[in-house]
């Protein structure tokens, strides 16, 4: 029998920096085998026809790095721009990115809405959230709300609407499964909003280490769960649609003015 899979997987890549120091080299090493991971958990999820992957590569906090570090991930996201297009392009992989754009050198911009123009018919999505915060996600699109309130007889699917018009991109649904590895258990400002029913993976492995075999452990705990969204087990059993809340996974068609510039 086929097992349930997530819709959408997010992962905290944690762990580079330990496994690089364990073995006597520069963590710079262990963020370099940490883009083979990637490439490698990439392609299976793409088998595997899971249709939304993102990944926490650089944190709104990551930023205050020691700059020759920063300069190094800056370096390797714009190799991995460069050398996974033809494959992206080949596996129909879309790209997009999530995060604070102003705070990325423009080599990372120019490469990243080249990358993004050109694998923009892609079928699955995969998103890098870089110069991410959570929290800074919901204050903006609480700035959006602000700006652009649905009137005071509006509903709260309105209200919540109107606000993920605000999210760094509205259309990607929320995560149904959560990863992450290196053993801490937390979840270290990713996807704050949008986390609210996932089901979460700790794993203990470094994430260089993360492979094929771990990603089906996290597949397998994912289709153990039984996810109710709050609702009885007899309910769902009598065919009550579970939804994310009372409200949508993921909105379409917000003002472009609210959008633009965020996802590319
Ligand atoms: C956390 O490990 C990892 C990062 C801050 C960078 C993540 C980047 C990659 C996996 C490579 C680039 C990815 C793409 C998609 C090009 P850490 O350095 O905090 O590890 P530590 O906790 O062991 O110090």
């Amino acid at each position: 029998m086929q097992q349930q899979l997530p819709q959408h997987i997010a992962i905290i890549m944690d762990g580079n920096g330990r496994w690089a120091q364990r073995r006597g080299m520069p963590r710079s090493a262990g963020h370099t085998r940490g883009v083979d991971a990637v490439r490698i958990m990439l392609t299976r999820c793409r088998e595997l026809g899971i249709p939304y992957v993102t990944v926490y590569a650089l944190s709104r906090e990551n930023l205050g790095r020691p700059q020759q570090e920063l300069a190094f991930l800056f370096d390797l996201f714009l190799r991995f721009l460069k050398s996974e297009l033809p494959e992206l392009e080949r596996q129909s992989i879309r790209l997009a990115m999530i995060g604070d754009r102003s705070a990325l050198p423009l080599t990372v911009r120019t490469a990243l809405d080249y990358a993004i123009k050109r694998t923009s018919g892609g079928t699955m999505l995969f998103t890098l959230a870089l110069a991410y915060s959570g929290r800074e996600e919901i204050m903006r699109a609480a700035r959006t709300l602000a700006a652009s309130c649905p009137g005071e007889n509006a509903s709260p699917e309105e209200w919540e609407r109107a606000f993920r018009c605000g999210l760094y991109n509205p259309e990607l649904p929320d995560p149904d499964l959560i990863i992450r590895t290196g053993g801490e258990l937390r979840l270290s400002n990713f996807l704050l909003f949008q986390c609210a029913y996932a089901e979460l993976y700790f794993s203990d492995r470094l994430w260089p280490d993360f492979d094929n075999a771990e990603l089906d452990r996290a597949l397998a705990h994912y289709a153990g769960r039984k996810r109710r969204f709050g609702l009885t087990e007899s309910q769902i059993e009598e065919g009550n649609i579970p939804s994310s809340g009372s409200l949508p996974h993921s909105v379409r068609g917000c003002p472009r003015s609210e959008t633009e510039d965020r996802t590319s």
